[in-house]
């Protein structure tokens, strides 16, 4: 395959292979070594295909500068993060990931009600049923495979659940997910996106005349300074929490068991004191961040001594900053107490809006399947492949326990 020509503008002793492209599948865990290799090359690097569609990239490895590209607005744009919309010829954009400040303010206060951890708290014994749901029928057995049996139908169930949306659906959702998410081919991300705008449409009509308290109607009800959200918008928000609200929380969720199944005295410390489960969720999504967004250079600025012009991508890689050496002591360490201040949601005004909700998801999930399951541990023969790229998502999890 023919990689772009590099722009004149990037020094060559900066361009370089980022391993961590979408569609790459590693046979190890990235976590252990190609991670911590790349934290330890430049501060900085172009890479030819690291952004969709075979587009160059650069690739930020200090906590210090990818926080000072989130906070500058005025260099940075969110607009085209992730292009579903032109896949399927249409102009909407993700509400609120991809609208920029000034008015993203406006949208995000429209957002925000709906996550709070007042209303999440109320939602928390629903969460819990599902979690149960799903674990329920593992009890009977001495083995699973995580992503499976567990990891991608619960957060699926969650969403479904928040949506106002048929349990029924849950193959399906997860057909369209991989399609959207993990998948290299523009032709297979075109199709999911189609079918997924095709079916979030018809919800959204649906709704109308039957307004209820899931989160389509949530859309339909809502003001933007003092008025209702246009299709498009409407279109944005629901394909936002689409694409948000699932994947990431599966791959967190199989990240973490992986970690306890490969530390059986991390995982025994937990046992013994479910309590410490929510600090250590916490480590482990700094040390385990699987999300890797972008920003389009809309002014030309200097980041760490390094000219980067309009047009250009920028990869906001929470995976590889959440271990940068100079924000945290060996980073590469997982100390369960550490309660780090990791930015695996992000950072600055677009900072993840579904954050308390997917915290009570993976806790949860621990907590449940902790209290449920013998210690386990990685099949003896399993051979575990990982998803690189946006989300870093291990392909399948064979998990044995006695
Ligand atoms: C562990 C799970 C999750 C992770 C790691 C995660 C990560 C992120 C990150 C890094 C961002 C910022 C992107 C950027 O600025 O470029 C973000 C934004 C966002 N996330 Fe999450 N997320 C998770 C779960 C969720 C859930 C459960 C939902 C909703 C149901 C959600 C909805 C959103 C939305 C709507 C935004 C855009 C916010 C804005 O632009 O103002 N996320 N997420």
């Amino acid at each position: 395959m023919t990689l772009p020509a590099i722009p004149a503008h990037v020094p060559p002793h900066l361009v370089g292979d980022y391993p961590l492209v979408l569609g790459a599948v590693s046979d190890e865990n990235p976590f252990n070594r190609i991670i911590p290799d790349i934290q330890n090359g430049p501060a900085v690097m172009y890479s030819p295909n690291g952004y969709l569609g075979m587009k160059g990239a650069w690739v930020f490895n200090r906590a210090a500068d990818l926080q000072a590209i989130y906070l500058d607005t005025e260099h940075f744009s969110v607009k085209d993060f992730a292009p579903f919309a032109k896949f399927v010829g249409e102009n909407w954009n993700l509400v609120p990931a991809e609208i920029d400040a000034p008015m993203h303010g406006l949208y995000r206060a429209m957002v925000n009600p709906i996550f709070t951890p007042r209303r999440m708290a109320q939602f928390e014994n629903r969460v819990r049923e599902l979690a149960r749901e799903y674990i329920a029928p593992l009890k009977n057995r001495n083995e699973c495979e995580l992503m499976n049996d567990f990891a991608f139908r619960f957060p699926i169930a969650v969403f479904l659940e928040l949506m106002g949306l048929p349990m029924s659906n849950v193959e399906q959702f997860l057909e369209w997910e991989n399609g959207l998410l993990h998948n290299p081919n523009v032709d297979v991300i075109t199709a999911s996106t189609r079918a997924v705008t095709n079916y979030l449409q018809g919800e959204i009509d649906a709704r109308r005349n039957n307004l209820t308290d899931d989160l389509i109607s949530y859309g339909l009800k809502a003001e933007i300074d003092g008025r209702k959200l246009t299709d498009d918008e409407m279109m944005g928000f629901c394909f936002n929490l689409f694409v948000g609200g699932m994947d990431t929380v599966s791959t967190t969720v199989s990240l973490q068991f992986r970690h306890l199944a490969e530390h059986p005295e991390h995982q025994a410390i937990l046992r013994d004191d479910p309590s410490k489960i929510p600090m250590a969720v916490e480590e482990l999504l700094r040390a385990y961040s699987p999300s890797t967004t972008a920003r389009t250079c809309i002014k030309a600025v200097k980041v760490a001594g390094v000219q980067i012009m309009p047009g250009d991508k920028v990869l906001m890689a929470t995976t590889l900053v959440n271990r940068d050496p100079e924000a945290f002591d060996a980073p590469n360490e997982v100390r369960l107490d550490r309660n780090p201040r990791h930015i695996a949601f992000g950072f600055g005004v677009h900072r993840c809006v579904g954050a308390p909700l997917a915290r009570r998801e993976v806790i949860i999930a621990l907590e449940e399947f902790l209290s449920a399951i013998p210690p386990f541990r990685i099949a003896a023969d399993a051979h575990i492949q990982t998803y690189l790229g946006g989300v870093i998502q291990p392909v399948s999890l064979p998990l044995v326990w006695d």
